[in-house]
């Protein structure tokens, strides 16, 4: 459970999210005992209204893991759209390719094994919703190219910018996360709520999800 939500709200959201997808349970019970720092299922359900709202067909997520989150993003997706992804350990991508096709999403789906920073010249846009979920040192980087990537009107959602609240000074009395990254992501939540391209707002869920529109 994180510090941001109370315990007991994030445990009634969890098993209102959870309730009826034991596919996406067991990709979670699978990252938990890998103790790997996926999504929750309430940040997955923000996900998928999202790129409802958004109408998205193409969506390119920054960050796989085994698959989580694209999951809930793929499964959004109208016949024909596609959810580009990219993850730089090739065994995540590996166990990743094999969640999406168990959960019949394999057509809809491409897995890019390498590193975002680099991977990044070369796919091409435009996207529909961009999810920004990778190496949080990277995010600033990163940040204009994905901007670059997204279609006026298109949606770029960000992960951990509140970072279990150490990005808020003073807040944690005993900091745990690597204060480099703590000082990465207060540096890209400035620079995403500065940014001229963007509209944002960040919600408070979890780990903190700042949503960004690009302007027209
Ligand atoms: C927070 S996890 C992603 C979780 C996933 N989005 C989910 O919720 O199901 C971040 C992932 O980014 C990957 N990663 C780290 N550095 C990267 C890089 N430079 N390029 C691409 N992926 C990277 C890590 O291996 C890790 O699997």
């Amino acid at each position: 459970m994180g510090q941001i939500v109370p315990a007991e709200i994030e445990q009634y959201l969890h098993g209102l999210n959870r309730a009826g997808d034991e596919m996406l349970e067991q990709i979670a019970r699978d990252g938990a005992a890998a103790q790997l720092p996926l999504v929750d299922a309430e940040v997955g359900a923000l996900l998928r209204v999202l790129a409802h709202v958004n109408g998205a067909q193409r969506i390119l997520e920054i960050g796989t893991a085994i698959g989580y989150s694209g999951v809930w993003l793929a499964g959004a997706l109208p016949p024909g759209g596609m959810l580009l992804t990219i993850e730089k350990d090739p065994g995540r991508a590996k166990i990743a390719r094999a969640n999406f096709a168990r959960a019949g999403l394999a057509g809809r789906v491409n897995v890019l094994v390498g590193d975002a920073a680099l991977l990044i010249n070369k796919v091409s846009g435009p996207f529909d919703l961009i999810f920004q979920d990778g190496y949080k040192p990277l995010y600033v980087t990163l940040l204009d190219k994905l901007v670059n990537v997204l279609r006026p009107g298109g949606m770029l959602i960000s992960d951990n910018v509140l970072w279990d609240g150490e990005v808020v000074p003073g807040f944690v009395k005993n900091p745990s996360r690597n204060a480099d990254d703590t000082r990465a992501i207060a540096e890209y939540n400035q620079r995403l709520n500065a940014h001229p391209s963007l509209i944002t707002a960040t919600v408070p869920l979890r780990d903190g999800v700042a949503i960004s529109v690009k302007r027209l």
